[in-house]
């Protein structure tokens, strides 16, 4: 195990989330559960933290809202910003500031940064032919640019990174290239930039990474970062053509700013700078620990990019670790904010009012720590109806309401002790190194684990004690056990609370005290005898069906509206003769019956006239309509197809359709009624 070493103080940060879209819970997941937990109990050690997050408001995605929704980048960040802090603020992610890169520190915080690395002949300036549209009059940055994935052939990739197949790009590595302004083909057209050239720093990096962090960087940490270095580093241009971002702070430079990647992550400093005038203390001294918690596709910026542009300044300190996650699915999809598959953190918080604890216990209890996860609502809603109702909730509601029933709601005494009471005392002391250990090293899931066990601990020991049948027999017995139960609640409000900061404040007012000291935990004389009690209640409600329905139907009617909205119709088959078509007899009839052929899902009987005579057909759109919906409506039908038998009904003719993009049949029907047998020509 890896002993972590205390440091003096600490700097957590959390991706600057884009300001073009709310947060879902992909974000959390990946960064501000996690962040949130570590900080919470670095605090609860009484060490001298520090949370940074911030929105961030510059980068071509934002300008690109901006111009779809015909308002001005600044009126998308504004909008998105207040709607991240507030879901932020009421989920319980304790920032100490939450910040956004257009304020103007922001922007003094970061022209000087570029200065100082200017004047000290850090950067390459170089002019290259990139890509503009003639049209807009514009060069083409990053995502203003699509074309083929040369990788994967992915035909929507973006000019900076391919979504796909996860490749990082230049514009040019692009086949076929398209403005995204304009649809165009772009030109090429000479520009100034300014170049972070990475080739310098390769072997600090090496050095400090490959060499210095194999043990304690998580291996897909480590393993992306290995392979970039591996790979050769090249100069990454820092400054691009556009007028949404900080100014590039040089002569001559109109229609330039610093690139997002460049401007973003100062975006860490200029928050800690708005929080304290003592902000240096967090960013320069060494015994401060820096942590980054991202998501996987930010590693390379965190890691590589950012420490060199730090190494490049001279005075900042390096980050410790950068503990990233990799992605969480939803519902085995990937989660996509183009696409409107996530759950919004906004309107989890709406429909789930006052259960944040619950989404930050499912996306702990199943954090993509290792490997992608899948996020399912059948497994939210088993998560907590089996284990935050039947396991933590059941067992503090018990030990309460026994206490209140048995001894008026005061905490009883302990009497002689016996081996399993012994035993439990015991364990009870294990539980915060444990606990400790994994958070130290930066491992949720298994720190969670160990408080469920807690509470696992607390229900085993009342199930086999039984103190409801004692009572009749032993009260001072009862008294032992519902004192060492209480124990047990305490402890667990205190290490809880990182994870479930509402429900463990719901503890203490249950328990009727203020917050216990982190250093106090494993002990079993936290509550004293005779302590006044408050009100027991339910810390967890069961989550029925009928909640998690409703999101279900609303990810199928978000699958439905993709498929229409990618919906591709088929190129024409192959030209028939007219005398071909000619041949087929298409005529309107009327459905006179309809019926669902028994055994099967999808056939329908149905007796139609059509005008000459009357017959039966069997069609495939059971499934689709009800028989009722189908009883004198006018279709259209083929009625000279060959008779043929289906589940031993002779089926006359066939029932045109059309099949919509989701894959549901409709009739083809005359736009106003016709007499039956007329002819479709
Ligand atoms: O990937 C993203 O969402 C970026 N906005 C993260 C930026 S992190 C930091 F550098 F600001
Ligand atoms: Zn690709």
């Amino acid at each position: 195990m890896n002993q972590a070493k205390t440091f003096e103080r600490y700097t957590v940060t959390t991706a600057l989330p884009y300001a073009n879209g709310p947060v879902h819970i992909g974000h959390l997941a990946g960064v501000y559960v996690p962040a949130d937990i570590y900080t919470r109990y670095l605090r609860a050690r009484k060490r001298d933290v520090i949370l940074i997050g911030g929105s961030d408001e510059h980068g071509v995605p934002i300008t690109i809202k901006a111009r779809n929704e015909g308002t001005s980048p600044q009126a998308v960040v504004d909008k998105y910003h207040t709607i991240i802090k507030d879901s932020f603020q009421e989920f319980g992610i304790s920032f100490d500031i939450y910040s956004r890169t257009s304020n103007p520190m922001h922007h003094q915080t970061a022209s000087e940064f570029f200065t100082k690395l200017y004047n000290d002949k850090a950067f390459e300036e170089k002019s290259s032919d990139q890509y503009f549209d003639e049209e807009t009059k514009m060069f083409l940055a990053d995502r203003y640019i699509t074309g083929t994935c040369p990788h994967c052939g992915f035909e929507k990739a973006y000019g900076d990174q391919c979504e796909k197949c996860g490749t990082s790009l230049n514009a040019t590595d692009l086949i076929n290239p398209k403005s995204a302004l304009s649809g165009n083909p772009p030109v090429m057209k000479q520009t100034k930039h300014w170049y972070l050239p990475l080739n310098r720093y390769e072997s600090w990096l090496r050095q400090w990474i490959i060499d210095g962090h194999k043990h304690d960087w998580r291996p897909n940490v480590y393993g992306q970062c290995k392979s970039w270095i591996d790979g050769g580093l090249q100069a990454r241009a820092v400054t691009r053509d556009l007028d949404w971002g900080v100014k590039v702070p040089l002569e001559n430079t109109q229609g330039k700013v610093l690139y997002v990647w460049f401007d973003a992550p100062i975006g860490y400093i200029s928050a800690t700078k708005e929080l304290t005038p003592h902000w240096e203390k967090y960013w320069k001294d060494s015994q401060t620990k820096l942590v980054h918690f991202i998501g996987k596709d930010n590693i390379v910026f965190h890691c590589i990019i950012f420490p060199a542009m730090l190494k490049a300044e001279g005075s900042y300190i390096m980050p410790d670790n950068v503990p990233s996650n990799e992605f969480l699915n939803l519902e085995g999809d990937k989660i996509s904010t183009s696409r409107n598959w996530a759950v919004w953190l906004h309107e989890y918080l709406r429909d789930f009012e006052g259960k944040q604890d619950v989404l930050r216990y499912v996306l702990t209890a199943n954090a993509p720590e290792t490997k992608d996860n899948d996020f399912t609502w059948k497994d939210f809603q088993t998560r907590n109806n089996s284990e935050l109702v039947a396991i933590l909730g059941n067992f503090v509601n018990r030990a309460l309401v026994l206490t209140q029933k048995y001894f008026n709601g005061k905490v009883p005494s302990v009497n002689a002790l016996s081996t399993q009471d012994q035993e439990v005392i015991a364990e009870i002391a294990t539980f915060p190194q444990r606990i400790e250990d994994a958070l130290e090293n930066y491992r949720f899931r298994e720190a969670l684990r160990e408080l469920m066990n807690l509470a696992r601990l607390g229900n085993k020991y009342l199930a086999d004690t039984e103190p409801w049948k004692l009572i009749k027999t032993d009260e001072n017995r009862v008294a032992t056990i519902l004192n060492i139960s209480l124990q047990i609640v305490a402890n667990l409000s205190i290490l809880g609370d990182p994870f479930l900061p509402f429900s463990m404040e719901k503890i203490r007012q249950m328990l009727n005290i203020s917050a216990l000291e982190w250093e106090k935990a494993g002990q079993a004389q936290l509550l004293l005898q005779g302590h006044q009690l408050g009100t027991p209640s339910l810390l967890f409600e069961q989550i029925d069906d009928a909640a998690i329905e409703v999101q279900l139907q609303r990810l199928q009617d978000t699958k439905k509206a993709n498929q229409l909205l990618q919906f591709q119709a088929q190129p024409a088959k192959e030209s028939v003769a007219f005398e071909d078509f000619g041949k087929m007899d298409i005529r309107v009839a009327t459905i006179l019956e309809a019926e669902k052929v028994a055994k099967t899902k999808k056939l329908m009987k149905l007796t139609v006239d059509t005008g000459f005579d009357k017959r039966t057909v069997v069609s495939g759109i059971a499934e689709f309509f009800e028989p009722e919906q189908l009883i004198g409506q006018q279709v259209n039908m083929l009625v000279n197809l060959a008779p043929r038998e289906i589940k031993g009904i002779l089926s006359q003719g066939m029932i045109l359709l059309a099949e919509d993009a989701d894959g549901k049949l409709v009739l083809i029907q005359p736009a106003r009624a016709v007499k039956n047998g007329s002819e479709v020509k």
